[in-house]
């Protein structure tokens, strides 16, 4: 069985080497794998939370997605889609919002770091907080439940939201007692780098000390490489490579061998600015083939559209029928299958039992209804009503007032009743008068019928 992967990219920010080396890189070599089912998409829902700038979010969602497919994703293979095009995932995190416990939510993260900054500055604890930020769990979670993902690829950041997931599907399943929902687990891949930044802390757009990945081109690249921080040793002295920001970049791009030799080329006593360049190269030896896709896939985005539109499509193959078979769980169905629904034995076992009013609606939209006989025959048919609930309380009449209640007359060949000296309903013409006459029998038994079970 191949195992579903899915993740989600938050499309705010450009993506720099960080996110090549920490995600984008594993990610699409994960999903070459045979035993790997890759849904991968652009969390542009998400983006909403922390942005409001409608130009930004449209150009990172078209920079991310050149980005993975510059980077090798092949979407034939991989299922890669934006958030925003996959409208069962709203669905689904309203579902969730109403089985979510909002204590649970009041422990997020991302919510409770932004409620003690604001308790720290005496802000109210609330204090520019959107509620966005406070669903973003049950958001994250309909993305990863509405496809019944195995494993997520997270940052350990993330791993909460994770926990979330699996508890609001558990919370699900419990309820409505079947499996409806595959139970995530986290995947935190030990071995990627997570790679420094300019200034040697994680490399992150929040500490503006990223490298860009393909922003600038080459000369950005070489230019912002020259910018990493370095101990002030001069050329000729010995370096030590396990405490530079430089050799933890340049192993996430080199071989094993390439390492080693670079680490002695330090502690040999090579130049910071040398370093620099060598760096340089050795990334952009990698870059530079996917920086050419990536610049004809920008300029001519109508190739992305059309690869994420297909990518919905597949998506929404596998979403749509889950969130049928989820309405249907929750209640939520149509008005004409609940009519035929509730049991068809019961109404069947009853309708052998009992007799039995079927209101209808003519054409003419008057509200009318007919009287069958336990064993299904038309016995009557109610004069037109412009108020239904006229025609309901006069078939409750019916049903409580016995034959003794009603008057119930042979008029030609068709039998009639009539309430309050009204004639209300009569039967179809009868051929004879025999059928006539036992036609009226039927109805006496039917209504003392009713009245009986009344
Ligand atoms: N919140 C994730 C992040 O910031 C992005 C994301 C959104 C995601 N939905 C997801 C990741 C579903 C994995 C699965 O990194």
């Amino acid at each position: 069985m191949q195992t579903r992967v899915l993740t989600g990219i938050t499309t705010t920010g450009t993506p720099h080497l960080g996110n090549y080396v920490g995600a984008i890189r594993p990610a699409v070599q994960a999903s070459r794998r045979d035993d790997v089912d890759a849904f991968y998409f652009m969390a542009d829902y998400h983006a909403l939370i922390k942005s409001g700038d409608a130009d930004r979010i449209e150009r990172s969602r078209l920079e991310i997605a050149a980005t993975w497919l510059a980077a090798g994703l092949d979407p034939q293979r991989v299922t890669f889609y934006r958030q925003s095009d996959i409208a069962e995932i709203p669905e689904l995190t309203w579902f969730l919002t109403c089985i979510a416990a909002k204590g649970m939510l009041n422990r997020a993260h991302a919510y409770k770091a932004a409620v003690d900054r604001n308790t720290e500055t005496g802000e109210d604890a609330d204090a520019g907080i959107n509620a966005g930020l406070y669903m973003y769990p049950v958001l994250m979670a309909a993305d990863i439940l509405a496809f019944d993902a195995h494993k997520v690829p997270v940052g350990r950041d993330q791993i909460q939201h994770i926990e979330m997931a699996r508890d609001l599907g558990q919370r699900f399943n419990h309820i409505h007692g079947r499996e409806f929902f595959v139970l995530p687990e986290a995947l935190i891949e030990e071995q990627v780098a997570t790679l420094p930044g300019l200034d040697g802390r994680k490399m992150s757009k929040s500490y503006d000390n990223t490298i860009p990945l393909f922003a600038g081109g080459k000369k950005q690249l070489r230019e912002t490489i020259m910018r990493i921080v370095t101990d002030s040793r001069l050329p000729g002295e010995p370096k030590d490579a396990d405490n530079s920001a430089l050799f933890t970049i340049f192993r996430a791009f080199a071989g094993e061998k390439e390492a080693t030799a670079f680490r002695q080329s330090l502690l040999d006593g090579m130049g910071w600015g040398d370093a620099k360049q060598a760096l340089y190269e050795r990334v952009e030896q990698d870059v530079a083939p996917m920086r050419e896709r990536y610049e004809a896939l920008i300029a001519d985005p109508s190739d992305i559209e059309r690869i994420l539109q297909e990518g919905a499509i597949k998506a929404r193959a596998i979403a749509t029928p889950k969130i049928a078979a989820l309405r249907d769980a929750l209640g939520l169905r149509s008005a004409s299958s609940s009519l035929k629904k509730p049991a068809p034995t019961k109404t069947a076992a009853k309708s052998s039992k009992a007799p039995r009013f079927a209101s209808f609606r003519d054409a003419d939209g008057s509200f009318r209804f007919r009287l069958f006989s336990a064993d299904g025959d038309e016995l009557l048919l109610s004069v037109p009503f412009s108020d239904p609930k006229a025609a309901g309380a006069l078939q409750k009449r019916i049903k409580t007032a016995g034959t003794d209640g009603v008057a119930l007359q042979i008029d030609a060949l068709r039998v009639v009743l009539e309430l309050d000296g009204e004639p209300v309903a009569s039967s179809a013409d009868y051929r004879d008068e025999p059928t006539c006459d036992d036609a009226l029998a039927q109805l006496r038994q039917a209504i003392d019928q009713l009245a009986a079970g009344e």
